[in-house]
């Protein structure tokens, strides 16, 4: 398949495991939830630095289905922070155009949270600038688990054909069905690993690993990352031309 670098050389989509909040709180001798604050503070103003440049879909990992093994005063500070983030930034969202999605297994989370976060979708549905994907409660491994029940449930209904299965059904059942594969996947704080983040969708994905811890980041070291990757050679396996 014939494919070429996104538009002006930048990434079209863009995913970011925020991570380094709990060392960045430590190593100032406060607790890991100070640095949880401080990290959504920054999510705020990446999510604003999009359209100047040029990222169309930003996903970001806000909680993992690994994340429950924290202590219960940090998953409960965690949800308490997320039901209040999301409480605050929607109109702003709206005002900016901000389409949001979540992705990730919602049956888990509590009831009052999965109802702001079905608000959020429902409230940002018209906006067509940024569109921001929060993974919440998400691992890959267990969207890939749910995407196959899903299939196979359509399977045994006899809604598909198990000879009409290729790589392009399992995406379909997806939770990012709507959304395209990233082209560029960063993580902060030092650790070179995907923690089980979007694990069929960055089958081709770039990745910057930096040791920027979370609340550090800026939206010029964004910048200077989408450079960095106009630089580089995406081959999908094929040769340069
Ligand atoms: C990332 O920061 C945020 C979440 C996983 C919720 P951490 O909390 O993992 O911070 P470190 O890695 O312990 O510094
Ligand atoms: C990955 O960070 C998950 C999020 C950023 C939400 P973790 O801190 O949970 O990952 P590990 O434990 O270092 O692999
Ligand atoms: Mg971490």
């Amino acid at each position: 398949m014939a494919q070429k670098k996104a538009d002006m050389g930048g990434p079209r989509h863009v995913a970011i495991i925020m991570d380094g909040n709990g060392r960045w709180a430590q190593s100032r001798g406060r607790p890991r939830l100070f640095g949880h604050h401080a990290g959504a503070r920054r999510v705020r103003e990446i999510v604003s630095a999009c359209p100047d440049l040029g990222v169309k879909y930003l996903t970001i990992f806000a909680f993992s289905t690994e994340n429950w093994k924290r202590t219960q005063t940090e998953v409960a500070g965690l949800m308490s922070l997320f039901r209040r983030y999301i409480m605050k930034e929607m109109q702003e969202f709206v005002r900016e155009n901000v389409r949001v999605r979540f992705i990730g297994d919602r049956p888990r989370l509590d009831a009052k949270l999965r109802g702001l976060m079905d608000e959020a979708e429902a409230m940002t549905a018209h906006c067509d600038g940024t569109n921001l994907t929060i993974a919440l409660n998400y691992g890959g491994r267990d969207e890939v688990a749910r995407a196959t029940k899903r299939l196979a449930q359509d399977v045994a209904d006899g809604n598909l054909d198990p000879a009409d299965v290729d790589e392009e059904t399992l995406p379909k059942y997806l939770d990012t069905r709507v959304v395209p594969d990233p082209d560029l996947v960063i993580r902060t704080s030092g650790e070179a690993r995907i923690s089980n983040f979007l694990l069929w969708q960055s089958a081709y994905a770039e990745y910057e690993f930096i040791d920027t811890l979370w609340p550090d980041f800026t939206p010029e070291i964004f910048a200077d990352l989408l450079k960095g990757y106009g630089a580089r050679d995406r081959r999908f396996g094929g040769v340069t031309a």
